[in-house]
């Protein structure tokens, strides 16, 4: 058997396919263009709608190395040899050519002669009635039959991922390790049946020749198709000779790294050697997402990455953590990934910045929640729900952690009472924003109907009405004075998509016209919200659209310019900086990208002078249509989502701006005349807001400026450019005079009230009670340290209003200040105390002096 590692095995599989025809085809991203999916977490992801026949194949037999994500097992991660959350697919994959005999022949091959593993190590498992690949294994392979076991649905069948699609029945690939399994019934019987993990499955061949709807009926699939998935941690372990997924080439790095934080030893202790498992495979899948776009949050993508960096956390935490730590691992991950996966290396900074700060959000409140937690299980082995959502709420622990941490004390939670009030939660916020989910049949029924888009060429076309739907229901006609959503044959008006808001403007037809107050897209449907301001509308009549002209060119000025702020973005920022959603209206634009700090004047004004310095070399604005492969070679901004062999739309400016898209944009750059921004500002977590605007809008925004500079300059009186000098100067004469003029107050009021202290002490007082007003504590403070040293015969009494709030300052050289300020405020309804020499105290209130003194002469008496 060769010894290899994980580089080689990857680029052997590569060859050794591409020799057999396939076309070899990258990763895609972690997120991929699938609604039923959070995540890629098999090789046959991107195929899916092909094997469905959804969708033609470009190439009918590819093979590629695909990056996958599987957090349903994560409890188990660390604490088997195997479990992972972010792992490699090795996958072949035939649409229609090749079926079972050859998917055998060619897995066969490659392990034996291309990996050298012996034959004698593999076993089979097919699926139980699949008599077809029975024989291929015994006949054309010449496997001996007592080494295929034939297993039913559970264990030799696969699909669909999400709630339908194609599946299929399955052969699995075993390697027998050999090794003596304690638990083992009768390891000399022990087939891949046996659950005691002396057989490893390596690889999955799924014939995929089924696809099964959302109620679980099976039918066949127009091809036959052939998916495989080889795990490619599991026949690393296999070829470097190792016990664990772990110990192998991909963690190792990651495993020392652990040892060097953490000053531990690998193989030393269990509890140990678990969290260093689940910090290395963590580390691993939080890298991935976030160099795939994905940003910390509380729900969906966003919460899985957060849970697996809080746990990461947790577990480093048990092994000696005291601070921030994981973000440190992307290097580490980048030097053992970084060739094959360069996205984690043209984001590095981004990413460990985006772990590092989710980090530190964790720990501030995670020693909280831990004391929480010890005190729960202190007084009772369960964990209630309420318990459990204040401290997912509260101290954001999520429940696998605590569901983890209740496991190791042998205790429980209440996962159903949790999961209601998450629910209730949920239902709350959902109410709050208004949402309501509704399927709409109406749009349902029609939505074999197509609508031409002519608009990026021309703003206005004769049409036919297709189909109009009003309140709900499918109308043949409307009269003057309602709406109605129309469908055309043909239209120039853009449907809101991509950020960009819908097209307005006219209708016109025999008799008639209407506006056209909105347009958007109802899943395929083309939709027109239209007014009939005369006559009325007819299904089937021909009418001539008309876009507003003037909106179009104020959204398409926006549209340009927001690829070419996305282009400066990456040039000054850093290619992190990803497109995060988006408003191109006609009013402004707004751009939402991923970074991690405010952006500082420079910058912003780095970015302003780009921009504009593109406007200025009025570069015709090209667009083509090419291939997805095409346009990456190209070097065009990847979107997610988009699939292998798609016709794709790009919108090009020179070499500055290269962009997959579907909008409407100005020919000529010189065309938006100008650009600006208006404001930047965070707004979630690593996430930026810029809004900015152009053409005519930023000239009105600059008069506007200029016209209140010129207000100010005038009260001033000064010139514009003198202003900013000019407000400096007036801002340090104010300062200058309210500190003079406090510090005249203080003296005012301390004059008066070194009389009352020459009243007092003639008339032999026992106490002196002052009101004050005004002052600030500091002052008040003051003011009370210089009366007790000319009033030395019993507590000076200091009292300020400030609205509501009455403050009390007492000071004495001879006792009693603090059984004063107690007894006063409370009397008052408030609190006071401090020591014999000098205390405080309060009340909401006013000041009553005459009930105050009276109080003091009981007390002092
Ligand atoms: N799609 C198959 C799997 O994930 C190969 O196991």
């Amino acid at each position: 058997m060769k010894n290899l590692s994980a580089e080689q095995i990857r680029s052997e599989f590569l060859e050794f396919f591409k020799s057999k025809g396939h076309e070899i085809l990258p990763s895609i991203s972690l997120i991929p263009d699938d609604p039923q999916l959070l995540f890629t977490v098999a090789g046959m992801v991107p195929f899916k709608k092909i094997f469905w026949g959804l969708e033609d194949p470009k190439y009918s037999r590819v093979a590629t190395v695909q990056k996958c994500i599987r957090t349903n097992d994560i409890e188990n991660v660390g604490r088997t040899p195997r479990h992972h959350t972010f792992f490699e697919m090795l996958g072949n994959f035939s649409f229609g050519d090749y079926f079972k005999k050859e998917a055998i022949e060619y897995a066969w091959e490659f392990l034996t002669t291309r990996l050298e593993i012996p034959e004698d190590r593999l076993w089979v498992s097919i699926y139980k009635d699949d008599d077809e690949a029975f024989d291929i294994w015994t006949k054309i392979i010449g496997l001996d039959p007592k080494k295929i076991v034939r297993m039913g649905r559970e264990d030799n069948f696969w699909g669909p991922v999400g709630p339908s699609g194609p599946c299929g029945p399955d052969s699995e690939i075993f390697y027998d390790l050999r090794i003596p399994v304690k638990e083992c019934p009768d390891l000399d019987k022990c087939t891949p049946e046996c659950n005691c993990n002396r057989f490893l499955e390596i690889w999955n061949l799924v014939f995929t020749g089924l696809y099964q709807d959302e109620n679980g009926n099976l039918g066949e699939l127009k091809r036959k198709n052939i998916d495989t998935g080889m795990g490619l941690e599991r026949v690393a372990s296999v070829l470097q000779g190792v016990r664990s997924n772990f110990e192998t080439d991909l963690f190792m790095p990651l495993i020392h790294k652990s040892e060097e934080e953490f000053s531990v030893k690998y193989g030393r202790d269990d509890g140990t050697d678990i969290s260093m498992r689940i910090i290395a495979d963590h580390a691993r899948s939080a890298t991935f997402l976030i160099a795939d776009g994905v940003s910390p949050s509380n729900t969906e993508r966003g919460y899985v990455l957060r849970r697996l960096i809080r746990r990461a956390v947790r577990y480093g935490k048990s092994i000696g953590a005291h601070d921030t730590f994981l973000y440190r691992y992307v290097p580490v991950v980048e030097s053992v990934m970084g060739k094959r996966y360069p996205e984690i290396g043209m984001r590095k900074d981004f990413i460990m910045e985006t772990i590092k700060f989710e980090e530190e959000r964790f720990l501030k409140t995670l020693d909280q929640g831990l004391a929480l937690v010890e005190k729960i299980l202190s007084n009772s082995s369960k964990i209630s729900g309420e318990d459990a959502f204040k401290l997912y709420d509260t101290y954001g622990m999520p429940l696998d952690i605590l569901l983890d941490m209740a496991d190791e004390r042998k205790a429980t939670v209440d996962v159903d009472g949790f999961n209601k009030l998450m629910e209730e939660q949920k239902r709350r916020s959902r109410e709050n924003l208004g949402l309501q989910s509704f399927v709409d049949s109406i749009y349902e029924s029609l939505s074999n109907v197509k609508t031409e888009f002519a608009g990026y060429e021309n703003l206005k076309s004769f049409s036919k009405v297709i189909a109009m739907i009003s309140n709900g229901e499918e109308v043949g006609s409307v009269t003057a004075g309602n709406e109605a959503e129309v469908i055309f044959d043909k239209t120039p008006f853009y449907a809101e998509m991509g950020g960009q808001v819908g097209d307005s403007g006219r209708c016109e037809f025999k008799d008639g016209s209407a506006t056209v107050i909105d347009t958007y897209k109802r899943g395929t449907l083309h939709l027109h919200k239209v007014k009939v301001d005369r006559g009325t509308l007819r299904v089937g009549m021909e009418v001539n659209l008309i876009v507003d002209f003037d909106k179009r060119m104020f959204i398409a000025r926006n549209h340009t310019a927001t690829h070419l702020l996305q282009a400066a973005l990456q040039k000054v920022l850093g290619d992190h900086a990803r497109q995060a959603g988006s408003y191109v209206g006609p009013d402004r634009l707004r751009f939402d990208f991923t970074h991690n700090a405010s952006l500082t004047d420079e910058e912003i004004g780095k970015i302003t002078t780009l921009v504009n310095s593109e406007i200025l070399k009025a570069t015709p604005v090209q667009v083509k249509i090419m291939s997805l492969d095409e346009a990456k070679k190209m070097g065009a901004m990847a979107l997610f989502g988009e699939k292998y062999g798609d016709e794709v739309r790009v919108v090009m400016v020179d070499d500055f701006s290269k962009e997959l898209c579907g909008g409407t944009h100005v020919s000529n750059v010189g065309q938006i005349g100008g650009f600006f921004i208006l404001s930047e500002r965070a707004i979630s977590s690593g996430i930026r807001r810029i809004e900015a605007i152009t053409g005519l809008n930023t000239i009105e925004l600059l008069s506007g400026y200029k016209s209140t500079l010129s207000e100010i300059s005038k009260s001033l009186q000064c010139t514009q450019d003198e202003v900013d000098q000019k407000v400096k100067i007036v801002i340090e004469e104010n300062q200058a005079l309210r500190s003079e003029n406090k510090n005249l107050r203080k003296k005012i009021i301390f004059e008066e009230l070194k009389k009352e202290i020459a009243h007092a002490t003639s008339d032999n007082k026992k106490f002196l009670v002052f009101q004050t007003r005004d002052l600030d504590p500091a002052d008040l403070r003051d003011i009370a340290d210089d009366a007790v040293k000319t009033f030395a015969t019993g507590p000076v009494i200091l009292l300020q209003e400030n609205g509501e709030k009455v403050t009390m300052i007492v000071k004495s050289t001879n006792g009693k200040a603090n059984d004063v300020a107690s007894i006063v405020s409370k009397t008052f309804g408030g609190k006071g105390g401090g020591r014999s020499d000098m205390a405080q105290g309060g009340w909401n209130g006013k000041i009553e002096i005459e009930k105050i003194k009276s109080i003091l002469s009981e007390v002092l008496k």
